[in-house]
């Protein structure tokens, strides 16, 4: 396992023990304020926006092309921080990182 430490919407923090090989949104779904992941990870909806602290940032692969293009163009967009938490797939490497959700956009 590997452990996540999710901040909610509510700013409540939450150890996750993790399974490798999911996504973050896979292995944080069940948390109440933990975004709504409407397109199933599809990279489609943005509704698993997160950010990541900013000491994980580098240890992360880049975003890709789609990624990108769906985070920009939101309010609440971190050009360092953001990310779709469908499109990174847990690894032994991510053990204790931390990321918080981001707010719901209004
Ligand atoms: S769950 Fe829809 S973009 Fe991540």
């Amino acid at each position: 396992m590997v452990k996540l430490v999710v901040t909610d919407k509510d700013g409540r923090e939450v150890a996750v023990d993790a399974r490798g090989g999911l996504s973050i949104m896979e292995n944080i779904r069940l948390l109440p304020r933990s975004g709504e992941a409407i397109c199933g990870g599809m990279c489609a909806c943005a509704t698993c926006h997160v950010y990541v602290d900013a000491e994980w940032v580098p240890k992360l692969p880049r975003r890709s092309f789609e990624e990108q293009g769906m985070l920009q163009d939101h309010a609440s967009f971190d050009p360092q921080r953001s990310r779709l938490s469908c499109q990174i797939v847990v690894r032994d490497t991510l053990d204790g990182l931390r990321l918080t959700v981001a707010p719901d956009e209004s």
